[in-house]
């Protein structure tokens, strides 16, 4: 993939129309969390170093085209300007006279943001008059939010047909980390997806098992492919209606030589609840009462095995309830053993989606991991193999 290296570009006095992603979970007017707004500091200080009027633009939640005040992206300016140890100036609106006095005003070097882009239909329609009256601020427009690229919108696909358009570090680091992951991985790859639906991962199952070496099945949608074998799976949570295409998958994975890694054992308990009782059953030996809850011991030593001998893991998906112990300890242990071998540079080490990255925290090995990406939506998309229109327009 061949994109424009903002290091080539001419920036000093220059307005940089920067795409960041602020929409960051936020707690009674206050941000929560704000991986996503670190995320964007590495390019908004290389462009203000290099003299560039910063002009951050980004969505919030779904307004739908209207201003809704709660929805205002005014609350980050207090968290962000603390991050970066400078002012950053806020306008009313992303277009017309309030984001032109803001634009206006900057000292180069300076950084604005703009009120979110989704007040106006005009963003999510990727409309001209839209694009043109953002762009009229610009100078060149710098991408750095991967994980809304999944969305052909004004700022994420219009305006890089409209200006020079550049990849932001944060989107250049997840690109490069993605393609060793997928693209251009060192081979033998492993996938792990967990979580419980299979009706939401179907086109990404599909497409990882033409891609990848081996996969691993677990969590809630393992249930449903034990169950298309034949397997009894009690009172659990199971797709039953999707087992022809669980075995639609399995024979796909045959065909393409993917390896899949169902479970061998499973832990159960009577209902979910934190320090429930649970026990290890053997396939086919679960109660009409039992649920199951987690990976047992063997299935997790197969996969800390297979891991060994492999050399790249992309993860989506935790393996059990992590949320309750003591049904996070399959994910935990798969989690430490992924994070060991990335630390000993045995293993390039790649998750993703909002509950893997909740998991791999509660796990605590994060950290240890080659990349964890942030995104949600966008990276189950990349994992399905499709086209990211905010990314396909970068590339020349
Ligand atoms: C996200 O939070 O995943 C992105 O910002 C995309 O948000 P959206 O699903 O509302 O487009």
């Amino acid at each position: 993939m061949a994109f424009r290296n903002l290091e080539d570009a001419e920036l000093k006095g220059k307005r940089a129309l920067v795409r960041v992603d602020f929409n960051v979970p936020m707690e009674n007017g206050k941000v929560a969390d704000d991986t996503r707004l670190r995320a964007a500091l590495p390019t908004i200080h290389f462009l203000s170093s290099r003299g560039a009027k910063v002009i951050l633009i980004a969505h919030f939640d779904r307004p739908k085209g209207k201003r809704v005040a709660e929805m205002s992206l005014k609350p980050i300016v207090e968290p962000l300007s603390k991050l970066l140890e400078q002012p950053v100036t806020f306008a009313d609106d992303c277009i017309g006279p309030e984001a032109r006095k803001a634009v206006n005003s900057l000292e180069p070097g300076g950084v604005a943001l703009l009120e979110n882009l989704r007040f106006h239909a005009g963003e999510e329609a990727n409309e001209r008059e839209f694009i043109d009256a953002l762009a009229s601020n610009g100078d060149l427009f710098v991408n750095d939010a991967f994980s809304a690229a999944h969305r052909a919108h004004a700022s994420t696909e219009g305006l890089a047909k409209r200006l020079p358009a550049y990849p932001g570090l944060s989107m250049q680091l997840e690109l490069e980390a993605l393609d060793s992951a997928l693209g251009h991985p060192e081979r033998p790859v492993i996938g792990i997806v967990g979580g419980s639906k299979v009706s939401t991962k179907l086109d990404l199952l599909k497409n990882l098992v033409t891609r990848l070496d081996k996969l691993a099945i677990g969590g809630g949608m393992a249930n449903t492919f034990l169950y298309a074998q034949g397997h009894d799976v009690g009172a659990s949570y199971c797709e039953k209606d999707l087992a022809e295409t669980a075995r639609e998958i399995v024979r796909l994975a045959g065909r393409n030589k993917c390896k899949l890694f169902l479970p061998l054992d499973i832990v159960v308990a009577d209902r979910l609840g934190p320090g429930v009782a649970s026990r290890v059953r053997g396939l086919g030996e679960v109660d009409d009462d039992e649920r199951i809850l987690d990976a047992g011991p063997e299935t997790i030593a197969r996969l800390k095995r297979a891991m060994e001998n492999s050399k790249t893991l992309v993860w989506n998906g935790p393996l059990g309830v992590f949320e309750t112990p003591p049904f996070d300890a399959g994910t935990n242990e798969a989690a430490r053993h992924a994070g060991k071998l990335a630390l000993e540079d045995k293993l390039v080490a790649v998750a993703g989606g909002g509950d893997t990255v909740a998991a791999l925290h509660h796990a605590g090995v994060a950290s240890q991991f080659t990349f964890v990406s942030t995104a949600g939506g966008a990276f189950l998309e990349w994992m399905e193999g499709k086209d990211l229109p905010g990314v396909s327009v970068l590339k020349v």
